[in-house]
């Protein structure tokens, strides 16, 4: 493929976010000349580099109820290389969609001949292994892992980790185009491919989010996404001293990080765990707070933002999910020991002008999981190694 070079790298500590980046062209082909790196502000990503990432990647796909011809398109967008890990949340009552997810999956696993895993997140056998390794946070009161898309991304890429997997990636279930989702996943192995430490992270940033009103309205941003990203970029300005725009995925759903940045974040539970991965690597790599990872300090922390070719369409769940969603964005910034009392007055503004919080309210905690490093994730392998092959989807 064909992607703007990296122009202009915002540095705070060991962090280097980079401006979004947009795909010049989904192809590149086999014979075309190289441009000269750099010299036309274009670079060329060949397709032997985007397999040698794909092949390293696990794609998880988080999943609850949704409707199984969007997942089914969801998984034939995933290029053959990538492993795909399904946590599903789905009801297994009355009617049992679980099972229906896994018949899917298993189906265009065997045509294709392609690996796959599919797991429930409610399974007892993954919550006694969280709780052998030493890992409660993510169980809860029933003693099973808690509901929610982020317990199912940290399964997921736990699950990636026992399989050996470097890069893991993140698509939603309820996207309309295979396509766009092909291309998201192309564009992780695109950036990874760019990352000069191995602690990567790439967020996708959508080109359009159509609207279905009168006709089809191909809007440039989600809502959300503008505030979020307009609170995080003060963050980061009132730090530097230096107003910037950098932030544009705050929100981003569609991401892929590298294995050995994923350890050492810590999640924020529900909608907040995209936004706070963020606010986490400026807390951890920043240079503001102290930090305990020498070595992701040294190589630093590589953050790319593309811009995809595809508009994004997805399930649209209403406008009560979008302030849930806000809250909990605007949660990560309001209690980040970074954000100042100025900020924090902001943030409170918009939450109440939004009538999402009343007057004199503030955002709720966040629950925080602590980073996955702190598990014992040789007792996590031991004690999923007997049911891993159960979780195949060719089983
Ligand atoms: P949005 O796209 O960010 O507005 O949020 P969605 O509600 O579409 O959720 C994103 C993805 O996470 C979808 O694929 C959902 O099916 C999935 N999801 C939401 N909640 C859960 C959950 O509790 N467990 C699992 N496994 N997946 C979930
Ligand atoms: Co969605």
């Amino acid at each position: 493929m064909y992607i703007e070079s990296p122009r202009y790298t915002e540095r705070f500590g060991s962090v280097r976010m980079n401006h979004p980046q947009a795909v010049v062209a989904l192809d590149s082909g086999m014979k075309s000349e190289l441009p000269p790196y750099g010299a036309m502000g274009v670079m060329k990503v060949d397709e032997e580099t985007i397999k040698h990432f794909e092949n390293k990647m696990a794609i998880v796909i988080p999943i609850k109820d949704e409707k199984l011809k969007l997942f089914e398109g969801v998984i034939s967008g995933v290029p053959h290389d990538c492993m795909i890990i399904t946590v599903s949340n789905s009801q297994i009552e009355k009617i049992d969609r679980f099972r229906m997810e896994g018949d899917a999956l298993n189906q265009i696993c065997r045509y294709t001949s392609r690996e796959a895993l599919i797991i429930h997140q409610k399974d007892p056998a993954i919550s006694e292994a969280l709780a052998e390794a030493g890992y409660e946070d993510l169980l809860g009161e029933d003693g099973l892992v808690r509901d929610g898309k982020c317990a199912a991304m940290m399964i997921g890429m736990l699950m990636a980790k026992v399989a050996g997997k470097e890069y893991v990636g993140f698509v939603d279930a309820d996207n309309y185009f295979p396509g766009a989702i092909l291309e998201y996943v192309r564009n992780y192995a695109a950036g990874f491919s760019m990352a000069k430490s191995d602690y990567s992270m790439v967020r996708i940033l959508w080109r359009y989010k159509p609207k279905l009103s009168a006709g089809l309205y191909f809007k440039k941003w989600g809502r959300v996404s503008e505030v979020t990203n307009k609170y995080m970029n003060s963050l980061i300005s009132s730090k530097i001293g230096f107003e910037t725009e950098v932030v544009r995925t705050g929100n981003a759903g569609e991401h892929a990080i590298s294995m050995k940045l994923a350890e050492t974040l810590p999640y924020a539970a529900g909608y907040a765990v995209e936004p706070q991965e963020l606010i986490s690597i400026f807390e951890n790599f920043g240079g503001i707070l102290p930090t305990r990872d020498r070595k992701a300090m040294e190589q630093g922390v590589d953050i790319f933002q593309i811009e995809t070719r595809n508009p994004h369409l997805h399930e649209e769940k209403g406008d009560e999910h979008l302030k849930g969603m806000l809250l909990s964005a605007l949660s990560t910034i309001y209690h980040s020991p970074l954000c100042d009392q100025d900020l924090k007055q902001a943030i409170l503004s918009e939450l109440t002008s939004q009538s999402i919080i009343k007057e004199g309210e503030e955002p709720p905690p966040l629950h925080i999981t602590p980073a996955p490093k702190k598990m014992d994730i040789k007792k996590f392998v031991a004690a999923i190694k007997e049911d891993f092959n159960s979780y195949s989807a060719l089983q």
